[in-house]
């Protein structure tokens, strides 16, 4: 997969793709990543890339010509089938569903906006997608940008083992992982739960699915409706939730 940043801050997203799971990636040619700065593309006499928006207000936005010209230099670049992402607090929520989605696209062109956002007809004419990580209002689109590579990098073969196999059933059961522990046993005195240390597979499973379940109920109660339960976990959930409530 070929994946591309179009960024005014090629310094925060090189050392991240340089090191961990993305470096890995590209040594082993599982991902051909790269960075490019937008201000390269800019006709501005003095490099400008942002302007005061129309109809007044807060901030500045970054103009359509340097942002229109870098999108088609690179999208050219890219495989056909490439698609041009754009991190904003007003798209589409991700989850580990759309990572996957993305991660069996050919290309991915990642477009960083900054100060209060960009103009909307580069939105309209050259972004296919906007995404956001969250209910939040970040400075700029380049952490956004690199959450969105590192979760769709898991979905392709080879890039974290079979673990990414396993993440994904458990999201697709709608349910938060259980507690993981490793040695030793015992670590100043605290243990970890014996059944972990029994050797009995059905036991471990039935510990951890209820561990998940628990998680789940009690961190992210709107995973619940959605999860893929037996009715009797179902009236397990109910019943601690009538408990609690009746406390
Ligand atoms: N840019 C600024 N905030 C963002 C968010 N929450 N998600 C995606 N992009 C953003």
């Amino acid at each position: 997969m070929k994946i591309s940043f179009l960024t005014l801050f090629p310094e925060v997203i090189e050392p991240y793709i340089a090191a961990s799971i993305p470096g890995r990636a590209r040594q082993k040619g599982l991902a051909d990543i790269s960075v490019h700065n937008i201000r390269d593309w800019t006709q501005d006499k003095h490099g400008r890339v942002d302007d005061y928006p129309f109809g007044g207000g807060a901030g500045m936005v970054m103009t359509p010509q340097p942002l229109f010209d870098s999108i088609d230099a690179v999208r050219a670049q890219m495989p056909a089938g490439t698609r041009v992402v754009c991190p904003s607090p007003g798209g589409v929520p991700f989850d580990n569903r759309l990572a996957r989605e993305l991660a069996a696209l050919p290309g991915l062109l990642l477009v960083c906006g900054h100060y209060e956002g960009i103009d909307q007809r580069v939105i309209d004419h050259r972004v296919d997608i906007e995404i956001s990580i969250g209910d939040y209002v970040l400075t700029g689109g380049e952490l956004p940008a690199l959450i969105v590579m590192d979760a769709v990098l898991r979905f392709i073969p080879g890039v974290v083992g079979n673990e990414c196999v396993h993440d994904e059933e458990s999201f697709e059961r709608g349910l938060l992982e259980y507690p993981q522990y490793t040695r030793p046993a015992v670590f100043r005195g605290i243990p970890v739960p014996e059944v972990l240390l029994s050797g009995h597979h059905a036991h471990i499973a039935a510990w951890q699915r209820r561990q998940s379940l628990i998680r789940t109920a009690s961190v992210r109660p709107d995973l619940i409706k959605g999860a893929q339960l037996t009715q009797a976990e179902r009236e397990e959930i109910a019943s601690a939730r009538d408990e609690s409530t009746a406390e």
